[in-house]
């Protein structure tokens, strides 16, 4: 139940006996998909402020002057699972507010095979839609946004924007698809994304987050080497969360990366928490005035400075009602 009720609805049975265990245990029933799924991470009601992690902001602060300047920035955060890379970059959001447009995507490590699947996500969060939301809808807001953007060139853009987000090419447009061949389509696609997103920068600076690009598509890559070549000049920071293996798609075109943006390019490796911020964790997430000082040595020792692997631990110990 606890490593689920983020994503289901459950409601509570009553409590049976079960083979090889002692105590009677809860069962759950689910009802149903959680419409907004609660975050995955953390021990639900327990919460700490961000701990440590100084260095690392000095870092995100220094790339968004970059582009609040105007400059295109990449930034790029490494970390084993559980080091804190989303929630850093979750800090990094609260700093933004209303600075910036930020735009996120999701890769998948189960090989999600729609390809461009994150920068379809970053659009249809521009556009305000989800992945099932009717078609007319996507094509009115569609329409809507690029005539704000582009004024009397929509034309050139708004038939292959249409065409990448799988939706009907208004009809006084076909022909400007129906005579092209795969690749030029293609192109024209990738044009089109490139100038919706130059655009959207124009007014205010523009972030694109790739969560996990670690689990990245090899279409999306393509497209995403396209549009860094292509944003390079514009106020876009590209922010890449990634972990650490080096057989990522990512990892491919770093060396490219680095040659377009120079000094643009930051990276930040998250290591462990140091022993006095993982005890100033912990002290945080209980709150509790005393703690047996054996438990503390035991959940420092054990989870290496790694803060999901404290949630953890003390989630473990929640479990087996050592703590309440
Ligand atoms: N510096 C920190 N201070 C307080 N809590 C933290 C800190 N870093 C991480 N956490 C908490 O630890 C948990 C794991 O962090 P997070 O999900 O950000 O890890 P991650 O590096 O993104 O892992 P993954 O690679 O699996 O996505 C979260 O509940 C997060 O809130
Ligand atoms: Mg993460």
């Amino acid at each position: 139940y606890k490593k689920t009720n983020y994503l289901f609805e459950m409601r509570g049975l009553e409590s049976v006996k079960v083979k090889g265990k002692t105590k009677r245990i809860k069962p759950y029933r689910v009802i149903g998909i959680k419409g907004i799924p609660k975050h995955k991470r953390g021990i639900s009601e327990l919460y700490s402020p961000l701990v440590g992690r100084e260095k690392e902001f000095e870092k995100i602060k220094s790339a968004l002057n970059k582009v609040l300047q105007g400059n295109g920035v990449v930034l790029t955060l490494i970390g084993e699972a559980g080091l804190g890379k989303s929630r850093t970059i979750e800090e990094m959001r609260k700093e933004c507010g209303e600075k910036t447009v930020w735009l996120s995507g999701r890769s998948f490590s189960y090989g999600r095979t729609i390809p461009f699947w994150v920068i379809l996500e970053q659009i249809r969060t521009y556009l305000g839609v989800g992945e099932f939301t009717p078609e007319f809808e996507v094509i009115k807001r569609l329409k809507r946004e690029t005539k704000r953007l582009f004024g009397d060139r929509t034309d050139e853009y708004l038939p292959y924007l249409s065409l990448f987000l799988s939706i009907k090419v208004p009809k006084n447009l076909e022909k400007k698809v129906k005579y092209l061949d795969c690749e030029s389509l293609r192109l024209q696609e990738f044009v089109s994304v490139k100038a919706f997103f130059k655009e959207i920068a124009q007014n205010r600076p523009l972030i694109l987050y790739f969560e996990d690009i670690h689990w990245i598509d090899p279409e999306s890559i393509e497209l995403l080497k396209f549009l860094l070549d292509g944003l390079s000049d514009s106020a876009v920071l590209f922010l890449f969360e990634t972990r650490p293996e080096k057989e990522t798609g990512l990892y491919n075109i770093k060396s490219y990366i680095q040659k377009i943006y120079k000094n643009r390019y930051i990276e930040i490796r998250l290591k462990p928490l140091k022993i006095s911020d993982a005890n100033r964790l912990i002290h945080n997430l209980l709150r509790l005035p005393s703690f047996p000082r054996i438990l503390l040595s035991v959940i420092l020792e054990k989870s290496e400075g790694n803060p999901f692997y404290i949630e953890e631990i003390m989630h473990s110990f929640i479990d087996v009602d050592i703590l309440k």
